[in-house]
């Protein structure tokens, strides 16, 4: 093997035109998803305030903002729900005239090709803002299970082109897969949040989606920040389960994880650019301590570098932009 002075490395750097020519990692408009927060109302375009550049937007609003999306060349978004009413049970959730059934339905008529993903989970719409049934201060595996199943068909029946379940409840995807073949959707993909740990990064996302728990946190469902091989175990029984996607969830903070699963199962793997990332690259940003753009870019390359295939994330709108930009 050759060694320097006669291997230089540095030569494949030497200008633009090799970097480019070498570089391994591409980000696409094709690897974006976008995520939305759905209010009541009409008219409403709220900032929430602690990640600028992101609206909690009623159907009216966020039916014109997925045409631009569209027309940006985004393949999908995924939709957050905050409903009018709350209860212990979140029925605002499987109510086929939720706010979500009601805004995928919105979107679908005024959109060609834009791929219509729905979270689903119950954290939204419980009046204790939970992620699932409760008894007492526990949460319920199995009987939330039965809820998510009718909270995913009501999805798929609005017309959603794919259901993500981000509860972490045990054994849901078998259930959810096995009732929408019943149904008779069987061509809807589930993408899984599979590895989801119950991470500090979410917490500017509680603002979004209002989803805040009124007391005790996610430690009983959510993974423990500490598990890796967990993780594989987890992703493990979601696709034996039917999963046809699987997301890691923070993306930056976990990138091992991200290639750990990609290594392992070599599954479509999605990475959640989440909330608590958005609001720090913003923040700095916006106080001139980091190149807002230049980081932002980093950020994903690295997630994509990692292992994913696709990657949700904030800053779609703006990733796009960056794209056309420096064609
Ligand atoms: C649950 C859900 C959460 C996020 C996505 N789906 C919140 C949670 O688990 O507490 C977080 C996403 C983000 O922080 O951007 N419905």
């Amino acid at each position: 093997m050759a060694t320097f002075p006669t291997k230089r490395l540095r030569r494949l750097r030497y200008n633009p035109t090799v970097r480019d020519l070498v570089r391994e990692t591409i980000l696409t408009k094709n690897d974006l998803i976008y995520p939305l927060f759905v209010v009541p109302g009409e008219k409403v375009k709220h900032e929430v305030r602690s990640m600028p550049g992101v609206f909690q937007m009623s159907i009216d609003v966020l039916v014109e903002e997925c045409k631009e999306v569209e027309k940006l060349g985004i393949p999908g978004v995924i939709l957050f729900g905050i409903p009018d009413h709350k209860d212990e049970v979140g029925s605002g959730a499987y109510d086929p005239n939720g706010i979500i059934q009601q805004a995928v339905r919105a979107i679908k008529k005024e959109t060609k090709k834009l791929l219509v993903i729905t979270d689903v989970c119950l954290c939204e719409y419980t009046s204790h803002g939970h992620c699932g049934v409760l008894d007492g201060e526990k949460i319920l595996n199995d009987e939330t299970v039965e809820l998510l199943v009718k909270e995913s068909v009501s999805h798929a029946e609005a017309g959603a082109d794919i259901i993500a379940p981000s509860d972490m409840m045990d054994g849901r995807i078998g259930v959810i897969r096995k009732v929408l073949d019943e149904k008779g959707f069987t061509e809807i993909p589930v993408m899984s949040y599979a590895v989801k740990y119950a991470s500090g990064f979410y917490g500017p996302f509680r603002d979004a989606a209002e989803s805040t728990p009124a007391f005790g946190d996610r430690r009983s469902h959510q993974m423990d920040v500490a598990n890796s091989n967990e993780a594989l175990r987890e992703a493990e029984s979601d696709i034996e389960e039917g999963a046809d996607i699987i997301m890691v969830k923070p993306a930056g903070a976990y990138l091992d994880i991200i290639w750990r699963v990609k290594e392992k199962f070599g599954m479509p793997t999605a990475a959640y650019q989440v909330s608590g990332e958005y609001a720090m690259i913003k923040a700095a940003g916006r106080n001139n301590w980091i190149d807002e753009e230049r980081v932002m870019v980093e950020s994903l390359m690295a997630i994509k570098r990692a292992g994913a295939d696709m990657i949700l994330t904030y800053f779609a709108k703006d990733v796009v932009k960056y794209l056309d930009k420096n064609r």
